[in-house]
């Protein structure tokens, strides 16, 4: 098994990616790790206990950062409604968040731990590991891995001309990140966009008797619901938990990025060295059988 910390801002595609690991033998989920991102700290935070509840499991929920590094926050409520969660039922937590301060929480199981021995698998806005890297770089230098889904290469954004939703949340601390010289993988809007499920396979999901199953349908069929609608639609915080569960899936390439920080619409986007770089970028997916790892693990 391999160590991970989840830093998530739940978020509808967050529950159905944390379901998976939840759902997975090869993860020992140390801790979940909350920011602030498609809603409020205290939702996404609440939303973290919510999932495990589901699963029955006792997992750590330490909240993180409530504002972005150095702009105000945004949020994609119209995306994830006023709950995160789309208004899919989930049970309450099965206990208060264990402590308001990620970043220290970070820190100390780093230390505690044999040094790369734990992964940060990052789904939301960067602001808890940049300020990890920023306020206690010894201990950042323990990790081993941070897969961060984020950003758009090629691909037009979500939230901007070329602007992805979790970099554009806080680009400053996504290019802290990217100049860590941490061994970082980015997940962009170039592979989640191929990951997508139906409208067929949410049913499929929704219609089954396993609970993560059932719930990531009905997850699905809300996003469905607040984007629009639409044949299929992406699932791209699973990706990063897909990557690490099979490298075989996807196709990286290592570039060199610098995040644009100005003020304006497309603050967030990527400007790539494509001479290269050390971020290892995920370029390419085998959509169907990622989707089909995914499926097979939450109806499992
Ligand atoms: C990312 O933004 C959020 O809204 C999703 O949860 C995902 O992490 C996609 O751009
Ligand atoms: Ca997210």
């Amino acid at each position: 098994t391999r160590k991970i910390v989840i830093d998530t801002d739940p978020g509808i595609d967050d529950a159905v990616a944390i379901l998976l690991a939840l759902k997975s033998v090869e993860f020992d989920i140390l801790g979940i790790t909350t920011v602030a991102g498609n809603i409020g700290i205290q939702t996404t935070t609440r939303n973290a206990g919510r999932i495990l509840a589901l699963q029955d499991r006792h997992v750590p929920v330490i909240a993180g950062a409530a504002v972005p590094l150095s702009r105000p926050g945004r949020n994609a409520s119209y995306v994830h409604g006023n709950d995160g969660l789309g208004g899919v039922a989930f049970p309450a937590p099965l206990a208060a968040p264990a402590g308001d301060d990620a970043v220290a929480w970070l820190a100390e199981t780093l230390e505690s731990a044999e040094a790369g021995s734990v992964d940060i698998l990052a789904l939301g806005p960067l602001t808890n590991v940049a300020r990890l890297v920023q306020e206690h770089p010894a201990s950042a230098r323990r990790l081993g891995r941070v897969i961060a889904m984020g950003g758009a290469i090629h691909e037009p954004g979500n939230v901007g001309p070329r602007a992805e939703f979790n970099i554009a949340a806080d680009p400053e601390a996504a290019e802290v990140v990217f100049r860590s010289g941490l061994d970082v993988t980015l997940v962009p809007l170039d592979v989640t966009r191929k990951v997508r499920a139906t409208h067929a396979q949410a049913a499929e999901l929704r219609s089954s008797g396993v609970a993560a199953a059932k719930v990531s349908g009905e997850l699905i069929d809300a996003y469905f619901q607040s984007t629009g609608g639409g044949e299929s639609r992406p699932l791209h915080d699973p990706c990063v938990m897909l990557l690490v569960l099979d490298a075989t899936l996807f196709t990286c390439e290592l570039l060199k990025i610098s995040v644009d920080r100005t003020m304006t619409g497309d603050a967030g986007s990527l400007d790539i060295d494509a001479s290269g770089g050390a971020i290892s970028v995920a370029m390419k997916v085998d959509g169907d059988r990622a989707l089909k790892l995914l499926f097979d693990r939450l109806l499992g």
